[in-house]
């Protein structure tokens, strides 16, 4: 074993490297602006990054997880209703539900794509049942045609978890754009990342945006100094964040497109080994981000072992569902209620996967993975 067979799950350094001039004068002029909130680098991100997905608004706050609460305060969630969600996310999905006083049911995913089942969904509507959000896991999009069928039907919001989806198409349209709105992340290994907490919500209704850009600066009526019409809260992003995703923006697609390369290289070094699934392709008119690459393997955890043994990076998401987590036993769910996020946490494995991955570092990974099922 010889550390240059190494292949890193994330590789940010290398990215970093390859922009840092940039980054570094894009920082220091917001440093020096002295218009460190809501400046003009925040406006311009804003027009970019909703001009990017094909929506009229954007508006950046502190967080992925901040950017899902004030989308569903914005959407008039609250105390008394019920959200219906994955339990296979990260647990920001659940908490920022729970943060806005609305209670979270949680409904199974589909085996194949790790998202929402549709029909699950519409199993657990009750008279409480007032939104939906979906995840669009691992960067493939949920299946928002039927999640948006039945939100219409029951005259329900939906705002869509797009933490790991930046420029997934869904039947042709970006995620993010199908619901009331879509809540990014801009966590620092996401494929679009700060160097720091960032988020943003995208929508196109012009009184979500009003309401997130008065939620997340304390609830001012927009335009008033101190004069508020709701409660919000200090969840603003920094204008050193919006310089630094300014400058990265104009490459998402670029790396996009790398990493769909990277997912077509794995298809190929990994075709043919029956204990491996690979990612559902996605059909005409869809694609996915790829924030991860996930298979789903026989012996997983020996499988990881191996790979880490041989300092090939990679990690389990999720290993928990979220029923079981300890912060939700009081909610007594019963895991036979959910039988393929069951199944999908004792099997998924995500394996190295950035933009600037060659096609020998992936071989090196299909290698090990061969030899692991070779034993
Ligand atoms: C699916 C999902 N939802 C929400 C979040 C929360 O994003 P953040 O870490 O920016 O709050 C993340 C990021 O880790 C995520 O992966």
């Amino acid at each position: 074993m010889t550390n240059n067979t190494a292949v890193p799950l994330f590789n940010l350094q290398k990215q970093h490297d390859s922009l840092k001039e940039e980054i570094n004068k894009a920082a220091l002029e917001a440093l020096n602006s002295m218009k460190w909130l809501l400046g003009p680098k925040t406006q311009q991100f804003e027009a970019d990054f909703a001009k990017a997905l094909n929506a009229e608004y954007c508006v950046t706050c502190s967080s992925g997880a901040s950017a899902i609460q004030i989308a569903l305060m914005a959407a008039g969630i609250g105390k008394g209703d019920e959200v219906i969600t994955t339990p296979f996310t990260f647990v920001a999905t659940t908490t920022s539900i729970s943060l806005t006083g609305a209670d979270f049911v949680f409904a199974d995913i589909d085996p194949l794509t790790y998202n929402l089942d549709p029909k699950d969904v519409e199993r657990k509507i009750t008279p409480k049942t007032k939104a939906i959000v979906p995840v669009h896991l691992y960067g493939y999009p949920a299946n928002m045609p039927e999640l948006m069928a039945i939100a219409k039907k029951h005259n329900l919001k939906v705002i869509e978890d797009c933490a790991q989806s930046h420029l997934a198409l869904c039947a042709g349209k970006y995620t993010g754009t199908w619901g009331d709105a879509g809540a990014f992340s801009f966590y620092p290994s996401k494929n679009l990342g700060a160097c720091g907490d960032a988020g943003a919500v995208v929508t196109n209704n012009k009184e979500i945006a009003d309401a997130c850009s008065s939620i997340r600066h304390s609830g001012r009526s927009l335009g008033k100094a101190y004069e508020y019409d709701r409660e919000g809260s200090t969840l603003r992003m920094d204008e050193i964040q919006a310089a630094i995703l300014g400058v990265k923006l104009k490459h998402l697609a670029k790396w996009t497109e790398n990493r769909a390369k990277a997912a077509e290289l794995y298809r190929k070094h990994l075709a043919g080994i029956k204990q491996v699934v690979l990612p559902p392709a996605a059909p005409e008119g869809w694609s996915q981000s790829y924030y991860v690459f996930t298979i789903r393997v026989k012996d997983r955890d020996g499988l990881s072992a191996f790979l880490k043994e041989n300092n090939i990076g990679n990690a389990v998401y999720y290993p928990v569902p979220l029923y079981k987590q300890p912060c939700y036993a009081h909610l007594n769910c019963k895991a036979e209620d959910y039988p393929n996020t069951e199944a999908a946490a004792q099997e998924v494995l995500s394996i190295p996967m950035f933009p600037e991955i060659t096609e020998e570092q992936i071989k090196i990974v299909c290698n090990k993975i061969k030899e692991f099922y070779n034993k």
